[in-house]
């Protein structure tokens, strides 16, 4: 029963397109988050960070690209590299934390790494016979920048940003976002780890529906969030949201003139209002557990207390969210039901990313069939 339900991609999309989401066994089930690990986070594109955190030779941050544990690091020639943070010898992490390095070097045995990621030391290799250094480097990664943010692919054959995503900079340009990297600073970083299937936390940020309910004392003091007074645009696994202020003074005193967003599937999103820009990046551990971070930039001359009122504001929507998955994943993995029902009209989001989920999929078997 449930491998025929879990195979069958053709009726779980003929569900999906009545407003059903995936069976919850998918929620919870290995054999098909493995599927989905192949299908979709060893592909596309994944934010790390900001280039103003890479500002210096030497400077390193880490990040993940999908489930690659990767380090991106600006060289002495001032280029900026991406590679895995997975030692050649045998395995261990090259690099343990953001800052400043003159190389890349790993704490298990020893071997050094220059920032471009060519082997420089391995004690011991002296003795070896044929051991060649040029063939012991950091595997490179693809990068892109996007305005301030840099974009890791784990998959070698991806196209760029721009043909992933056709529509993406047209809506970008509709929503007329500011992407000069010189405009803002990097103000502070959040991370969050839920106990729960990606799945759920991903509907969660991707719809708006739960926000009058779930967020009432938090953003929705600040945006129009009720149905109707915003605006969703979905193209083919992007989806951008414009939210226009409340027409009554926001009574924490943080009204916005606008809130713009665009997400990219699976996880990234951006968010700019008046001078505070958001950044977030979903990542999967494993079928019951997610991890987000989100970074905060801020124009230099933006206020300093309206910034950390605006921090504390989506420090409060984090914990708010978080909530509200976690008791969703209790009852999901309890499977006390089969699948979610959509309200269509209201969660149009989430209907498309069951879409996108199933055609990751079925692309993945597709390929695999012609292999
Ligand atoms: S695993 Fe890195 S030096 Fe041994
Ligand atoms: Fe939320």
């Amino acid at each position: 029963m449930i491998d025929h339900t879990l195979k069958d991609l053709e009726s779980l999309s003929r569900a999906v397109e009545n407003g059903w989401g995936l069976p919850v066994v998918s929620y919870s089930d290995s054999d098909w988050f493995a599927r989905e690990q192949a299908a979709i986070f060893d592909r596309g594109w994944y934010y790390v960070g900001t280039v103003h955190r890479l500002k210096e030779p030497g400077d390193v941050i880490l990040g993940h690209a999908g489930r690659i544990p990767v380090v991106v690091t600006k060289s002495r020639d001032g280029a900026l590299h991406a590679v895995i943070n997975v030692c050649r010898h045998r395995g261990h992490p090259v690099c343990q934390k953001d800052g400043n390095h003159r190389l890349l070097s790993c704490p298990y045995h020893g071997w050094t790494y220059e920032l471009d990621g060519r082997l420089r030391g391995a004690p011991g290799s002296e003795a070896e016979r044929d051991f060649d250094k040029s063939e012991f480097s950091l595997t490179s990664l693809r990068l892109e920048i996007w305005g301030p943010m840099v974009f890791v692919s784990p998959d070698p054959e991806t196209t760029p940003l721009a043909e992933h995503f056709p529509d993406f900079r047209e809506i970008a340009t509709k929503r007329d976002f500011n992407l000069d990297p010189d405009a803002d600073t990097h103000h502070r970083r959040y991370e969050s780890t839920a106990k729960a299937n990606w799945k759920i936390w991903y509907d969660n940020t991707l719809e708006c529906f739960h926000c009058p309910h779930v967020h009432g004392t938090s953003f929705n003091d600040a945006y129009a969030v009720e149905q109707g007074d915003y605006e969703c645009l979905i193209r083919d696994r992007v989806v951008s949201y414009y939210f226009p202020p409340k027409p009554q003074r926001a009574a924490n005193q943080l009204q916005v003139t606008w809130n713009k967003h665009l997400h990219l599937f699976p996880g990234f999103f951006v968010t700019q209002q008046d001078d505070i820009m958001l950044v977030h990046q979903m990542r999967v551990i494993d079928p019951g557990t997610t991890h987000v971070i989100w970074d905060i930039l801020a124009e230099d001359d933006a206020d300093p207390d309206r910034v950390e009122g605006w921090c504390k504001i989506w420090e409060d929507t984090l914990v708010e969210d978080k909530i509200a998955v976690e008791a969703v994943h209790n009852n999901i993995s309890a499977q006390t039901f089969t699948a979610n029902r959509y309200m269509a009209a209201h969660e149009p989001v989430p209907q498309n990313i069951n879409r996108w989920i199933l055609e990751a999929i079925t692309a993945l078997d597709t390929r695999h069939a012609a292999e």
